[in-house]
């Protein structure tokens, strides 16, 4: 797909441009909670950075029905859908389960075809009433216990009929199908027991594999929670303790590479030292101090990393490519920048389809403790993964100048619509934003126009090229585009060894880094 047509050539670069990754966030209300300048809300969240959120965790009741886990949660789930009006292309999710959530509620429900009925059922109804986008199941885990075998099979089937329920109930009533999503174990071990894996992934829209945790301080030793690659002095199951290794697995074992997203955790676990060594494998007598804020042993926010270890050395792990920190008896491992670099070039380059973070509260989200601005590790994350192109990848309504949505004061264009964006046929630099038939107006950048067929804001019209009169810039030069010195707002593009002098729209400049025209 080609958008802004210029020439052949450059269609093929901004097409691979195009190809955005998922970056999925999860908001984890409990982070409501917690004390002063560590308490997060809805409100608190950017619209912007992530291209699926999660609302982590509502909860299975007594008719195995997916029901809210508390009275607050229902003024909180109509906030976060509701971030949707800042961001169209924002898909909204629902999770159930979590670590600490009584497995028994999901082993029950599974365990008979009307239970389970009665689970979806309820969640269509649910994600429908509040503006959900879809479903996310953090089942820990499936496994086949002595007393329930069948565990493993009955989550295949869950999926199944959740797939087959949501198609059947987005056809008959026309709108887009709720999405089924799952959060899976990375240990080699619980993936044997716990997922059939090829099975499960033609179900499932996505699958967060959850890469990390690793190793902690219920261990003796220090070691890296979320390793990228195998330390070189691991041995025995060990040796599979590790990012790729987890992700490789599920591969191998059938789930679609751009099914799956790498897990990023924006928290530091904890080791308290007890000697002199502090190395990887150092020996630990326990978990680490609680973090002020999160206030939970052997487990820090990224901002509290931050805060913590401001003037220690960080030291890299360069076989796990992942940093630590030591400061006196405390022994942090982290990611930092680089590592998420070096981490998001290992899943472009294995071909997977994105990658999903623990969690937004745990970032430095309004940029008072590490002075990166505001979330400087999500932002890095949306930096790599979810390109800004003008107008192609992202809906250019909020990336630069977040416009806010207006209510339209007469009539309203959005009666009878479902919730969705729509062509204003009064003005096509704006559009309409439907949500529970309110219309809201938002306006494209300047320049820009809403278009249906994508549902964005992109170009109005596509450039000619004209052949230059006299001299030709593009002798000896390979086809391709190149910078125009005499005119930034324009480029040439060389086919042939012919020169062809472009425009770029007005407002906007060539530049070389990306061979696009974008903002200055
Ligand atoms: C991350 O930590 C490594 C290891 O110390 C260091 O080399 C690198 O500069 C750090 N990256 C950033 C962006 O601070
Ligand atoms: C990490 O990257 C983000 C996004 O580019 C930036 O805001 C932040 O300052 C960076 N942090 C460091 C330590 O370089």
């Amino acid at each position: 797909m080609c958008k802004l047509t210029l020439t052949a050539g450059l269609c093929l670069i901004i097409a691979s441009l195009a190809s955005s990754s998922r970056l999925v966030c999860y908001y984890n209300s409990l982070a409501e909670n917690r004390a002063e300048d560590g308490r997060f809300t809805v409100s608190d969240i950017d619209p912007n950075q992530c291209t699926h959120l999660i609302y982590a965790f509502s909860d299975i009741n007594n008719q195995h029905q997916l029901v809210p886990s508390s009275e607050t949660d229902i003024q909180r789930y109509q906030s976060f859908t509701g971030l949707k009006t800042r961001n169209p292309l924002l898909k909204t999710l629902l999770a159930v389960g979590g670590l600490t959530f009584d497995t028994t509620k999901f082993r029950t429900m599974v365990a008979a075809q009307q239970k389970r009925a009665n689970f979806i059922l309820s969640a269509i109804t649910l994600m429908r009433t509040f503006g959900f986008d879809g479903l996310n199941l953090d089942w820990r885990y499936p496994r086949g216990a002595r007393s329930q075998p069948r565990d493993k099979q009955r989550f295949t089937q869950l999926c199944k009929e959740l797939k087959e329920a949501f198609v059947a109930e987005g056809t008959a009533t026309n709108r887009d199908r709720l999405i089924v999503t799952a959060s899976v174990s990375a240990e080699r071990a619980t993936i044997d027991a716990s997922y059939e894996v090829a099975q499960i992934a033609t179900y499932l829209d996505f699958i967060n594999v959850l890469t990390f945790d690793f190793h902690g301080p219920w261990e003796s030793v220090t070691g890296h929670h979320s390793p990228l690659y195998r330390g070189s002095r691991d041995t025995g199951d060990k040796i599979y303790s590790n990012t790729d290794s987890a992700m490789k697995y599920w591969r191998d074992k059938g789930a679609p590479s751009q099914k799956l997203n790498l897990g990023l955790a924006a928290y530091g676990r904890v080791f308290t030292l007890s000697s002199a060594f502090s190395n990887v494998g150092a020996p630990a007598s326990g978990p680490g101090k609680e973090g002020h804020f999160t206030g939970e042993e052997g487990f820090w926010a990224s901002y509290e990393t931050c805060l913590y270890v401001r003037k220690s050395t960080i030291h890299l792990i360069p076989d796990q490519r992942v940093p630590y920190a030591k400061t006196k008896d405390q022994w942090v491992g982290f990611d930092n920048n680089t590592s998420l670099d070096i981490k998001v070039s290992y899943l472009k380059n294995n071909n997977f389809g994105g990658a999903f973070v623990w969690s937004l509260d745990l970032d430095d989200f309004n940029g008072q403790f590490c002075k990166q601005g505001n979330y400087p590790f999500i932002s890095n994350l949306h930096k790599l993964l979810v390109p800004d192109f003008p107008g192609l990848t992202t809906p250019t309504p909020t990336t630069t100048t977040p416009t806010t949505p207006t209510k339209v004061s007469t009539g309203n264009p959005c009666d009878g619509k479902s919730d969705g964006v729509y062509t204003n046929p009064d003005d096509p630099n704006s559009f309409y934003n439907c949500a529970g038939q309110i219309t809201y107006i938002q306006k494209c950048q300047p320049g820009l126009i809403f278009k249906q067929s994508c549902k964005c804001c992109d170009w109005p019209t596509t450039t000619t090229p004209t052949k230059v009169p006299t001299g030709n810039p593009c002798d000896g030069k390979s086809d391709g585009v190149y910078t125009n010195p005499d005119d930034p707002n324009s480029f040439y593009n060389c086919a042939g060894q012919i020169t062809y002098i472009q425009k770029c729209q007005p407002g906007l400049i060539f530049k070389q880094s990306c061979k696009c025209c974008d903002w200055p």
